[in-house]
This record gives C-alpha cells, structure tokens and sequence, in this order.
C-alpha cells in the first residue's frame, strides 16, 4: 500500500509588520478589541514585490532544503491561493518558472479560498496513493491584504500575507491518514470579493457578514472532526496536535472543545499572522515542526474553513 507523507516544509513572510497600534491610527479600532474577538495582535502585509509566486517560491526553498531534495525531483506543483499573481498563467506555472524546472510537470493553482491548502493536500495525496505521482509541492500563498479596504475596520483588522509550503512524498507508512473536503454554495453571499470582468461597480475588496460567517464556521468545527476521524481508524484521543486554519481565536477555540484537546496542545499562529487564508495552515505546520513542538511520529489533525463556503480536514501522521 502506498501512503504520502510529508518529507520537508518551509515558509515565508513579509518584511513589514502591521501591528494592532498601527492601525488604530488608520481605522476607529483598538488593540483590546482585536484582542479580545478575533486575538490577532500583529499581521505581515505583502510589499509589491511579495507575489503569490515569489512568496511560494520562498517558502519553497526552505521546503526543499528540509526535504533535502531538488525541484527537479517533483512530479507536480499546487498553490491554494486566492491572490494569485495573474489571471492566468497561473501562480504555480510562475513558480515553476522560477524553480527553473527541468521536466514539464503538471502545475496549478486551486481557489477554495481559506480551505486551499488543505484541499490541495487532500489532492496530493490522491495522486500519490494511486501511484500517477511520487513527490507532490503543495503551497498555500496568499497575498490577501491586496483586497483588504482599509477604511473597513470590521475586516482590514483581520487579514495578513504569507506562504507556506509542504512536500509530500510516496511511502510505504502513513502520512497522510485521511482527507476530507466540502464545499457550500448557498453561503457565497457571506464572505466575497469580486473581480471586474463581470461587475459595473466590482467589489474588489473582501466583504464579509463576520458574525455569520462566525456562527457557521463554528457548527460546521463538529462535522468536520466526525468526518476526518471516520476516516482514519482513529479517535480524538489519537490527536496529538491540532493545526487549524488561523482566523480567529474563538473560532479556534471552539474547535480544539470539538476534538477535546487543551488549548496547549493547539499550534497557534493567529496572533502574529493574522488570518493569512490558504497559507495558514502550511505557515502553522511549519512554524510548529521548526520549533520541535511537533515530533515525527505525531498525529496532526488540520481543519480550514472559508469562503463558499469550503471546508475540509486531514488526519496526518508527521
Ligand atoms: N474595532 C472596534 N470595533 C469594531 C471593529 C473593530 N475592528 N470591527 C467591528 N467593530 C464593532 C462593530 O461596528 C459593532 O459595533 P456596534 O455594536 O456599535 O454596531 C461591534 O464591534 C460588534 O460587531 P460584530 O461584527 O457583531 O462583532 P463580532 O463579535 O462578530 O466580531 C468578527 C467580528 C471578529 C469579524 C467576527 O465576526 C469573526 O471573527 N467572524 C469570523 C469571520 C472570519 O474569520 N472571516 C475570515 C474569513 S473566513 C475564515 O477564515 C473562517
């Protein structure tokens, strides 16, 4: 039987920081409030030059060099992104530009908003397990404060920049546990951004009916963890560690009670990334590997949630 497992991460964020006294000079907010609802104290907000490619590319590197592999030795290329660099071609054929890659691999990019990685991983392991793939880059890369309007306190607060980057490779152990992914239409009104090739007057920044997204997000958090588990032989008590999709401490929270893990057992990134969307989870995997919290051998439990509404979870073995 062949599973995937992961073999390096990496990842990469913006120079500048943007912190919650930096933008009570821009909006009527402050620091407590952001605190206290959402706990994101400071966000990396993307230069001109911090493309969805060159983040990926950054976070790549460092992938590859944890994997201690070459780009050469990928069979295909994922970006979950939102914010890609251009319509097309597509963040994942700029990246691989820049990798400079020797064989015509398949690469793409995939928009499930804040879910991207994970379905991205999900995918990957899809194409490993049936052997039409031996070592997959799977990258979350999001550059979403670009849509931010920041006059809008009740969203310009929440959002960062960033990229993270896994690599999975073909093994004859798990890896990759299960996957499961979902997606909800009927919610799209909720949380959007338009682009102007079909709107007289786009909307090109986020719009967001928060607390609605907030009451869905959490009782969507059960299904997700019974969905995941089901899949994978295991139960709540296998859970080493919880890596959720980081928007929101209280949304976090509600998810760890879910799964019956203590906040300490919960990688969290939130306060000094801010909701950085399809990156969050590779930025908090990497963040958690690199600082030795997260031991080989571990299970990992990954939840996201985002616009669609998409949604989706994966039950890894590190
Ligand atoms: N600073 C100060 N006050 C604010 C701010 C701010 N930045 N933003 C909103 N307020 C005010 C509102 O104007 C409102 O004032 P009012 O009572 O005088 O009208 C009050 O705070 C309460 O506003 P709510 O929107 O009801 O606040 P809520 O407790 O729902 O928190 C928040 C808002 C943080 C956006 C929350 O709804 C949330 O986190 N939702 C989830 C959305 C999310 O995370 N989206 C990201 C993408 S999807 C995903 O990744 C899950």
């Amino acid at each position: 039987m062949t599973y995937s497992k992961i073999i390096g991460t990496g990842s990469y964020l913006p120079e500048k920081v943007l912190t919650n006294t930096d933008l009570e000079k821009i909006v009527d907010t402050t620091d407590e409030w952001i605190l206290k609802r959402v706990g994101i104290k400071e966000r990396h907000i993307a230069s001109k030059s911090d493309t969805c490619s060159h983040m990926a590319h950054q976070a790549t590197l460092k992938a590859l060099e944890a994997a201690a592999i070459t780009a050469d030795d990928l069979d295909m290329i994922i970006i979950g992104t939102a914010t890609p660099d251009k319509l097309f071609p597509s963040a994942a054929c700029l990246l691989q530009e820049k990798l400079d890659l020797k064989r015509p691999i398949p690469a793409f990019d995939l928009n499930a908003a804040c879910s991207g990685f994970i379905y991205g991983l999900s995918i990957a392991d899809n194409f490993i397990r049936t052997k039409h793939a031996k070592t997959i880059l799977v990258v979350g890369a999001e550059a979403l404060t670009r849509l931010v309007n920041w006059q809008d306190r009740s969203t310009c607060v929440l959002f960062g920049d960033g990229a993270g980057a896994v690599i999975l490779q073909a093994s004859y152990e798990p890896g990759v546990i299960s996957t499961s992914l979902h997606a909800d239409g009927h919610y799209a009104s909720l949380l959007w951004a338009d682009n102007h090739l079909w709107e007289e007057s786009p909307q090109e920044t986020i719009q967001m009916k928060g607390n609605e997204v907030f009451k869905v997000a959490v009782n969507t958090l059960g299904s997700m963890v019974d969905d995941a588990l089901a899949g994978s032989g295991l139960s709540k008590a296998n859970i080493d560690w919880l890596i959720p999709h980081q928007a929101n401490l209280r949304i976090i929270q509600a998810a760890a009670k879910k799964l019956e893990l203590p906040m300490e057992r919960v990688i969290l990134t939130v306060s000094e990334h801010g909701n950085t969307s399809a990156a969050s989870i590779p930025l908090a995997l990497d963040y958690g590997i690199r600082k030795n919290i997260i031991k080989r051998g571990e299970v990992l439990f990954l939840e996201a949630f985002g616009a669609g509404f998409s949604w989706g979870s994966a039950v890894v073995r590190y």
